[in-house]
């Protein structure tokens, strides 16, 4: 595809009029992109290690993706859900299969909705076993992320996302990530209705469970009966090189959450129930209206195909130690990154003391070099490419990258 060479700025100030100023995107426009690369309205081309936050899993243009949607565009948009369709009949079922815990299925369309629906779930469910208000409480971490809406951005264990949207719904109660003993005397007063965590927590920096963290959160909620939701919108799909994260660790959970690349761009979500809470949810109980709409189902479930394929967690594999050692040669030379850690290819590169705070500017250095890479923080580098990203792909990107970190050490 041609590029369109057109002075991007007259868009950007349409943003910068126009939009409710909550996000602050780069002054870059971006017009189309293939595999791993985008391009720019001015005809520059990205490696694109970013995804759209771990979203565009199969890169750009997957012919796959794109016939899947052409064929349904021409068939049915939109039904509601007081019909049936089929794309979402087949997802469903697909989401239960590949699942290997789940009985039912609900679909919304974003991960926040997700995990909204999934803390609606956990208190019904608390509620049916006769538990009052006062003991149907939420464990979520430290450093988390779970979504904007009022409750999930309560389970958001962040003050910065909370401030100012005070009152918070109650409820909820935070531990420290990885700190069992912290979680142990978090159900001292015996009020747990469940505990929900990022197997990988995302925007808290890249940061995985600890080994056997997982496993002891489900003997401690086996024990205080209490439900385990795991929200997998960041680190599911394939991305750790398994379709979900928490099966690295072999424990079944109650209800996983996911968004993001479970669309590859299309937005939708869902919420997997497994056999405990399958049932609690009955008629007019919860909503949505664009929840199964069948263009998202239609794409979900060859994203789903596709990302669930030995060809897919093969390079997942490949890549990521691709990454990791191009990291480790950059770091080699710059010293620039006290620890590179996560899963798969969800890799983060934390930042030396002598550059904390300076993600932003590093990700500045990485775009005039063509480079699209995101923060997770100010401390974090984040390395969320698409899963399919090819060999050379990734030569280019680190090269990219350790032309844009050698320009910010100059600079
Ligand atoms: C782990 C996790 N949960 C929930 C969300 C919220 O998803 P959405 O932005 O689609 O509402 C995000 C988004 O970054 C996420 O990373």
């Amino acid at each position: 595809m041609q590029p369109q060479v057109t002075d991007a700025s007259p868009l950007i100030d349409l943003g910068k009029r126009y939009w409710l100023p909550v996000y602050k995107p780069r002054d870059v426009v971006l017009d189309h992109g293939l595999g791993a690369r985008v391009w720019d309205t001015q005809g520059r081309d990205y490696v694109d290690f970013g995804a759209g936050i771990a979203v565009n899993a199969l890169g750009h243009q997957d012919p796959d993706l794109l016939a899947a949607l052409h064929e349904q565009s021409r068939k049915l948009w939109h039904a509601s859900n007081v019909f049936y369709t089929e794309p979402p009949l087949r997802l469903a079922e697909e989401l239960v299969n590949a699942s290997g815990f789940a009985e039912r299925v609900f679909l919304c369309n974003s991960g926040a909705e997700a995990n909204e629906a999934a803390i609606k779930l956990a208190r019904k469910w608390a509620a049916a076993q006769g538990r009052p208000p006062e003991r149907r409480t939420i464990i979520t971490f430290k450093g988390s992320f779970h979504g904007r809406t009022l409750a999930t951005v309560t389970a958001t264990a962040q003050p910065k996302y909370q401030e100012g949207y005070e009152p918070l719904p109650g409820g909820f109660r935070y531990v420290d990530f990885n700190d069992i003993e912290a979680l142990e005397r978090a159900f001292d007063a015996d009020d747990v209705a469940a505990v929900m965590l990022e197997p990988v927590q995302g925007e808290g920096g890249v940061l995985p469970a600890a080994d056997g963290f997982i496993g002891k959160v489900r003997e401690l909620c086996d024990a205080h009966d209490a439900l385990l939701i795991f929200d997998e919108i960041q680190c599911g799909m394939g991305r750790t090189g398994k379709l979900f994260a928490h099966m690295h660790d072999n424990v079944q959970p109650d209800i996983v959450t996911l968004a993001k690349a479970l669309g590859c761009g299309f937005p939708i979500g869902a919420m997997l129930a497994g056999s405990k809470v399958a049932e609690v949810m009955q008629y007019g109980a919860h909503g949505t209206t664009f929840g199964g709409n069948p263009m998202a189902s239609a794409v979900a479930r060859v994203a789903l195909a596709k990302l669930s394929s030995p060809a897919v967690s093969i390079n997942v594999e490949r890549q990521a130690h691709e990454l990791r050692a191009g990291l480790q040669r950059i770091n080699d030379e710059l010293n620039l990154f006290s620890e590179v850690r996560g899963r798969g290819l969800m890799i983060g590169a934390v930042l030396a003391d002598a550059h904390k705070g300076k993600a932003g500017e590093v990700l500045d250095h990485a775009a005039a070099n063509g480079l699209l890479v995101l923060q997770a923080g100010s401390d974090v580098l984040r390395f969320v490419p698409p899963l399919t990203i090819t060999d050379e792909e990734m030569a280019e990107g680190l090269a990219r990258l350790h032309t844009a970190l050698s320009d910010y050490v100059a600079a």
